[in-house]
């Protein structure tokens, strides 16, 4: 198992494309594996002054008073990496979580940070340079964006997890350790825990203490972040600091991947084996299609259900 970190004196971008930038660090890995697999970028908002403690003192305050469902923050010493959501204590008011930052064991996060004024054009600019970068149509593939705020008090760790967003985590200041885990290794992730987690159960992912060798580390430090595909298994470890993180996200507009795990839950419940996405483009586009007309609220659900079974049966 190595730790994923870029040298410092790494040469990331040649001096012609140096001067296009102004926060993400241009580099050809972007295209390359935007969404496919984790990579490490570079950033320049290394300890940047919208990001201090008061300054995101004020912000969650803010975010509390006018968008009390963006703001979400828990305590706990020694958390263990595989705990749920739910079994993690609510934290103490968020002006003592902030004044107990050091001791309070605390995970604050606040999203949607782009809405206040005072962060809207970082984020955008930040948005346009990694569309940019990877060279796709953002516009055309976003459902929603969300720029997220993660402060984590020191040692404090980040339990085990995917996420339905594809995600660039950029690390402002402090220093910790991600563990990122392969979504494809079948072992670490089955299919029928992604199945629960498209359709029932947003901690579905199960941690496996016995496969932690598997996981790839990547140190983060201020000026880097890592790529974070959709449904990529990860955990996170704090130093003993202060971690404040600024993630750039967004849901997919139209996840195949969701809908495809979406009808093998719904087969699977009518006694069926479907199999598994990305093994038939056919089958998945089936799905996908079925699964997405679902949707339109007039269809009933019955009657995809039944379509469905139908399809299912006749390819597989
Ligand atoms: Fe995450």
């Amino acid at each position: 198992m190595s730790t994923q970190v870029i040298p410092a004196s790494t040469p990331l971008v040649s001096s012609q494309a140096a001067s296009d930038f102004r926060y993400i660090v241009p580099s050809p890995t972007f295209k390359s594996d935007f969404n496919k697999h984790p990579f490490i970028l570079n950033h320049t908002m290394a300890d940047h002054p919208l990001f201090s403690l008061p300054k995101l003192r004020e912000l969650a305050l803010k975010t509390q008073e006018q968008r009390p469902l963006e703001l979400y923050y828990d305590a706990g010493q020694n958390v263990p990496i595989g705990a749920r959501w739910s079994e993690v204590a609510a934290g103490p008011p968020i002006e003592e979580a902030f004044e107990r930052i050091n001791d309070a064991g605390a995970w604050i996060t606040i999203r949607q940070a782009q809405l206040d004024p005072e962060y809207k054009d970082l984020f955008e600019g930040c948005m346009r340079e990694l569309e940019a970068q990877t060279g796709r149509d953002f516009k055309k593939l976003m459902r929603v964006e969300d720029a997220i705020v993660f402060l984590t008090s020191p040692k404090r760790t980040t339990t085990y997890h995917i996420d339905r967003e594809c995600n660039f985590l950029l690390q402002i200041s402090g220093s910790k350790t991600m563990y990122m885990f392969d979504r494809h290794d079948k072992e670490v992730l089955p299919e029928l825990e992604v199945e629960r987690f498209w359709t029932v159960d947003n901690n579905a992912a199960v941690y496996k203490p016995e496969l932690q060798e598997r996981s790839t580390p990547y140190r983060m430090v201020p000026g880097n972040g890592v790529h974070i595909p959709v449904n990529e298994p990860h955990w996170l470890q704090n130093d003993d600091n202060v971690s404040i993180s600024l993630s750039c996200n967004f849901t997919m507009k139209h996840s195949e991947r969701a809908n495809v795990y979406r009808a093998n839950h719904l087969l699977r419940r009518l006694g069926m084996q479907p199999e598994p996405p990305f093994q038939s483009p056919l089958k998945d586009g089936v799905k996908n299609a079925l699964i997405s007309a679902s949707y339109v609220p007039i269809r009933s659900a019955k009657r995809a259900l039944r379509r469905l079974r139908g399809q299912e049966m006749r390819i597989e």
